[in-house]
């Protein structure tokens, strides 16, 4: 741990120091409001928890912040770009760390390409607004269904789809169907923000408050607008009765609800692959990490009551929640739904942007630990940016958004990152036993409490999950495994001293 923290403070990494505490903040606000917040709360309220998603948003918000407070300490006191990785690479070591490290790769690489596949939606839909209509098979995942639903357009056929069809006496065969080839938009987006990436971090984060600002604009222009059209009618009940079912409303509802819109949360943690390109890492890692999260938690519970509280839950199956609040309020607001759209899809590249920053960075300290070959920690002499990585990252993040559905990358991203905010909090506990000395800028408060309480209601996610995801979860953990021993373990820097 000591040996970690004197490499870093007396090393010249390359890297360029570059980003405040005020930065920080806005690559963290960057990196969460997403995908969660403009397409999974509607399911999220009309299949599990009704009016209760605001509570829904506090309980995975609480576990987050339960989360960050660990984050907050180890980035405080071990400012590296390989985030949770070094925390345990300290605490638990080599083997742990590189369990990690291979997990958070489902974090970032495929959380890029989850809501690459969210913007392209989005982008489809607003060219359609402006009459433009994109051949769908190459906006979509390969090998989806597609049916043209008349004024809807063309929707995935899913199980919940063909039963509600089926209910309302359409014949789905009686629709036009094509089947989906490859996702375009979705490839484009990750081809431009690699490019932004591979020229600068300071451009990158340039480009990224800016985005911030829209699309904190769009959320609270929608909070401030909508407030005064809440019916409180569409509020009561407020936990709707459980239907018999785990996880259809009531309580178990509620926690359900929890675990679908806890993608809205991730991101905060990317703010510490960051630490070292912070001016002031010490000081403003905690404020990068807990003020991101404390805003977006604020901001997403009161979104989550003016929604059902304008529509009645049970309308709100549908993947653009926000917009279809918007048009039940009626003419009066009209003006803001091309912003909402135009929000998303710069919000959206936002979130891709800050965790294709994450990645390489994460393969940079990896790689300066042996465990990785030594061409993922090069940098590029005149933009000191990790290119190589960073164009890797690219590409492969661009097949895997060009070709898989949203569903089973949002899973894959939740389960991942789940199981690293478990990790952390493990970690905080064992490093202050067995470095109890070592000084902590930023002390999370309540040890054990709060890494207790962070990994239970992290595990209680995780559980909350499909056997489908778990089994994803096991094979890539088993291919990890594969690579470790058969290339890791024997070029280990550990081996090497
Ligand atoms: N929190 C990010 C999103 O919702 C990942 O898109």
């Amino acid at each position: 741990m000591d040996q970690l923290i004197n490499e870093v403070e007396s090393s010249d990494h390359g890297f360029k120091k570059a980003l405040s505490a005020g930065n920080l903040i806005t690559l963290g606000i960057g990196a969460i409001i997403g995908t969660g917040i403009f397409v999974l709360t509607g399911t999220a309220a009309a299949n599990h928890a009704g009016p209760a998603l605001t509570l829904s948003f506090l309980i995975s918000g609480i576990g987050c912040v339960f989360a960050g407070l660990c984050y907050a300490e180890f980035a405080s006191m071990l400012p590296i770009s390989g985030s949770a990785y070094s925390y345990s690479y300290a605490s638990l070591g080599e083997f742990i760390a590189w369990i990690i490290g291979w997990d958070l790769i489902l974090e970032y690489l495929f959380a890029s390409s989850t809501v690459a596949v969210g913007w392209s939606g989005y982008v489809v839909s607003f060219l359609k607004d402006l009459n433009i209509n994109l051949p769908i098979e190459y906006a979509a995942s390969a090998g989806a269904k597609l049916i043209n639903i008349p004024n809807e357009g063309w929707k995935e056929i899913t199980a919940q789809l063909t039963e509600s069809l089926s209910k309302s006496n359409i014949d789905i065969n009686s629709l036009p169907h094509t089947t989906g080839i490859i996702n375009v938009p979705a490839m484009f987006i990750i081809a431009f923000v690699t490019i932004l990436l591979v020229i600068g971090i300071k451009e990158s984060a340039r480009f990224n408050t800016v985005i911030v600002i829209i699309k904190l604009l769009v959320v609270v222009l929608f909070i401030a607008c909508g407030i005064s059209y809440i019916n409180v009618d569409n509020w009561t009940p407020y936990i709707p009765a459980n239907t018999g079912e785990f996880g259809k409303f009531g309580l178990s509802g509620i926690l359900t609800g929890a675990g679908v819109i806890f993608f809205a949360y991730i991101g905060f943690d990317a703010v510490s692959t960051a630490a070292q390109e912070a001016k002031n890492p010490k000081k403003d890692m905690p404020i990068g990490i807990l003020g991101s999260l404390l805003v977006c938690t604020i901001l997403y519970i009161a979104v989550a009551a003016v929604l059902t509280g304008i529509v009645n839950y049970k309308e709100l199956n549908v993947p653009a929640p926000i917009a279809l609040a918007i048009d039940k309020i009626g003419a009066a607001l009209y003006w803001l739904r091309p912003l909402i759209k135009i929000g998303a899809i710069a919000g959206l590249s936002s979130v891709v942007l800050v965790m294709l920053m994450g990645q390489p960075r994460i393969f940079f300290t990896m790689s300066k630990d042996g465990l990785l070959p030594e061409i993922f920690s090069r940098l590029h002499k005149k933009f000191r940016t990790p290119h190589i990585t960073t164009i890797l990252t690219g590409i492969v993040a661009a097949i895997i958004a060009g070709l898989l559905p949203i569903k089973i990358l949002g899973e894959l991203v939740s389960i991942g990152t789940l199981l690293a905010f478990v990790i952390v909090c493990c970690s905080i506990m064992v490093l202050r036993k067995k470095n109890p000395d070592t000084h902590r800028p930023f002390r999370t408060p309540w040890v054990p409490f709060v890494p207790i309480a962070g990994i239970v209601i992290c595990m209680a996610q995780m559980l909350a999950l499909p056997f489908d995801t778990w089994l994803r979860l096991i094979i890539w953990m088993g291919i990890g495994l594969v690579i470790y021993f058969a290339y890791s373990r024997t070029h280990s820097k550990l081996n090497q001293d």
